[in-house]
């Protein structure tokens, strides 16, 4: 069975004191990784730091967003060249908190997400619906048109992630019914493989919001959930750890 991916998000929080945190994950963190994948996430900051304190670990960093162009005149943003010069492996791309504070679409993720894919990263392409959409009975329709138009073709042949995050259940403490997750990441599956063929069968789907110590091991016994994204959760050495140990 391929090892469950569990991403930490760390959002806009972290300083060089909280190095400290990844050093004790990557501490902890079996050689191999013990059956499953850990990645951490931080702010553009202490990507470069945080890949030294963790190189030869079993613990990838990851950026939270990159530019769909290589360099430029882009006062501000960063490349997927410069994530991955910096020792990203991986890249957070579209996430509701993106989309809605700085008003990214399904086009602008699916060219970062071939910028990514050209600068080697593996992109962890965010979908999912927001609670109106939910309650009107457009989760599944929402979330396979994002599937559709926020991956690019490039994402063929290659190695990707889809993140399902449900931006109600995102720092709310609400999660999905087991039963949720499962038909929605069942019909992304689906949408993959129709897509993609084959190959979509080892892309891993993670469910994002809210997924804590408590209740990774149900969220993660379900069919189709590969993984976690993780905010609040990721940010302490403890709690990720006993996440990524529900995960194993
Ligand atoms: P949360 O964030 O775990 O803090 O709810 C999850 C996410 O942003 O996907």
């Amino acid at each position: 069975m391929a090892p469950k991916l569990i991403a930490g998000n760390w959002k806009m929080n972290g300083t060089r004191a909280s190095l400290a945190e990844a050093r004790a994950i990557a501490a902890a963190s079996p050689a191999g990784g013990g059956g499953v994948a850990r990645l951490i996430c931080p702010p553009f900051t202490l990507i470069a730091a945080m890949a030294e304190v963790v190189q030869g670990a079993a613990l990838g960093v990851g950026g939270q967003n990159c530019h769909a162009r290589s360099s430029g005149a882009h006062t501000g943003d960063v490349s997927a060249e410069m994530l991955a010069d910096a020792g990203a492996s991986h890249v957070i791309l579209g996430h509701s908190e993106r989309r809605a504070d700085h008003g990214e679409t399904d086009a602008n993720v699916a060219a970062k997400a071939e910028a990514a894919l050209r600068a080697g990263l593996v992109p962890i392409i965010c979908v999912g619906e927001t609670l109106a959409q939910r309650e009107a009975g457009a989760a599944l329709s929402i979330v396979c048109g994002q599937i559709a138009a926020s991956l690019p073709n490039a994402c063929e042949g290659r190695a990707f992630v889809v993140a399902n995050e449900h931006d109600w259940a995102i720092g709310t403490g609400r999660t999905h019914t087991p039963a949720q997750n499962g038909d929605e990441n069942r019909a992304i599956r689906a949408a993959l493989l129709e897509r993609f063929g084959k190959q979509a069968e080892a892309a891993p789907i993670l469910y994002g919001g809210s997924m804590k110590p408590t209740n990774a091991r149900e969220i993660l016994a379900v069919p189709n959930v590969d993984g976690g994204l993780v905010g609040g959760a990721s940010l302490t050495a403890a709690d990720f750890l006993a996440i990524c140990d529900a995960a194993g």
